[in-house]
């Protein structure tokens, strides 16, 4: 199903930052803890030269998704993480002029609509870079379908983030993305 009565826009992310953390502690469960250390890191990300971000809001204005992401930065914590894993599996070169998805989180009530499909299609469309990169905690979830749809494959699995306990997958994507069987952008 296609929610059309969500819009996907571009949205000021640093400015509503506490209600899209309040987006992604419910589709993916952060403490209030986790909550306060994210406000800041998202506030830096989004700084970041190319960053872009977009929201999903109802009719009556509420966020109920949103994307964001930018180009690679070699230097970023992310990608140093990263970086020995695809070097092992040789697929390094996606660093390279690759678009990162840094976030993307869609409110449980709001899933299942497509929404989710739209905001990743609709920012790396906005990407004139060749690639998309991710990390995805590596297990069978909704997320990795929709990658997978969208055309990203495993670049690198059991990846591990100091501080998270659970391993990461690495996925990589030609952009634009694939129009996947949930239709349109
Ligand atoms: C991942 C997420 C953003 C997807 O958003 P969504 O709006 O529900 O996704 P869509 O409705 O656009 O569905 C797109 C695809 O996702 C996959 N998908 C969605 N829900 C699914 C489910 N319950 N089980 C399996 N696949 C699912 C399917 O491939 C679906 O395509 P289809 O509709 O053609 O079958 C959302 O589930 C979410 O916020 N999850 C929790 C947070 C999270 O994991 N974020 C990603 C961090 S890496």
């Amino acid at each position: 199903m296609d929610d059309t009565e969500v819009v996907i826009a571009p949205v000021d992310l640093a400015a509503r930052v506490d209600e899209a953390l309040a987006v992604q502690a419910l589709a993916f469960g952060l403490d209030d803890a986790e909550v306060a250390v994210r406000r800041h890191i998202v506030v830096r990300h989004l700084l970041s030269p190319g960053a872009r971000a977009l929201g999903a809001t109802t009719a009556d204005g509420r966020l109920v998704g949103f994307v964001y992401g930018m180009p690679n930065d070699r230097s970023h914590w992310w990608s140093t993480v990263v970086e020995p894993y695809l070097r092992v599996s040789g697929s390094e070169g996606w660093l390279a002029d690759s678009f990162v998805i840094t976030e993307l989180h869609v409110h449980p009530a709001y899933q299942g609509r497509g929404v989710g499909r739209r905001l990743i299609t609709a920012l790396t469309d906005g990407s004139d870079l060749p690639r998309s990169i991710l990390s995805a905690i590596d297990t069978e979830s909704p997320a990795r379908a929709l990658y997978r749809s969208l055309g990203y494959t495993d670049l690198a699995r059991r990846v591990h983030f100091p501080s998270a306990p659970r391993p990461y997958a690495v996925m990589g994507a030609p952009l634009p993305l694939r129009r996947g069987s949930g239709g349109g952008n």
